[in-house]
C-alpha cells in the first residue's frame, strides 16, 4: 500500500544545523512524526526549537507523503509562515528525493521559489537536507538534521 515507505513511520527525534546567505548561522533541535491511520498516505507534523536551555518554538510544518506513479513520491506540506509545497520525487528503499512542482506564498510569504528535499532513512537514523531559491538567492541548502528513531 506504501511502498516500503512505511519505513518511515515513527517519531524521530534530533538536531539540525541551517544557513543561508542572508541569515546568521544557528541551530536547531526538531521532532518528526511520520504515522499510518490505514489509507495509502503517511501524515507528517514536525517541530522544531531553539537549540538551547531555554527552548523557543521555532519552524513548525506539517503535511502528507504518498506513493506516486513508477515508484515515485509525491508530497504535500504546509508551513505556518504562508508557504506551501506540492512535491514529487523518487523512493529506492533508503532515500526520498523531492523537489517542488510548485510552491504556494500568501500574500505576506518570504518569497521561496524551489524548495528540494532529501530524507535518507536508516532502522534508527533518519537524516535530511533542505534546498531552497528563496529571497534572491540561488538554489543552495538551508537545513541539515540528523535524527534519531524514539523507542515506540
Ligand atoms: C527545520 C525547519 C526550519 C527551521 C528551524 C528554520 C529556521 C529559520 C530561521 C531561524 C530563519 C531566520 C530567521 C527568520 O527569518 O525567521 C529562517 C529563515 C528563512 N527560512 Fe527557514 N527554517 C526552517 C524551514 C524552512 C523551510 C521548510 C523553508 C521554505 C521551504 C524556509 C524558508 C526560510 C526563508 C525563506 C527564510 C528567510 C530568509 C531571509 O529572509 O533572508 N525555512 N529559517
Amino acid at each position: 500500500m506504501l511502498n516500503g515507505l512505511e519505513r518511515l513511520v515513527g517519531v524521530w527525534e534530533g538536531t539540525g544545523r541551517g544557513v543561508y546567505p542572508t541569515i546568521e548561522p544557528f541551530t536547531y533541535g526538531e521532532r518528526v512524526e511520520f504515522s499510518h491511520h490505514g489509507k495509502p498516505f503517511l501524515l507528517y507534523r514536525q517541530t522544531t526549537w531553539t537549540d538551547g536551555a531555554d527552548r523557543q518554538p521555532l519552524h513548525t510544518e506539517t503535511g502528507y507523503f504518498r506513493p506516486g506513479p513508477d515508484d515515485g513520491v509525491e508530497a504535500v506540506i504546509a508551513q505556518p509562515t504562508g508557504i506551501s509545497e506540492i512535491l514529487t520525487g523518487s523512493w529506492d528503499g533508503t532515500t526520498v528525493r523531492l523537489s517542488t512542482r510548485s510552491v504556494g506564498l500568501t500574500p505576506s510569504a518570504k518569497e521561496v521559489r524551489t524548495v528540494e528535499r532529501i530524507l535518507e532513512v536508516g532502522d534508527e537514523e533518519l537524516t535530511y537536507q533542505l534546498w531552497m531559491e528563496a529571497v534572491g538567492q540561488p538554489h543552495q541548502i538551508h537545513l541539515a538534521a540528523h535524527l534519531q528513531r524514539l523507542p515506540s
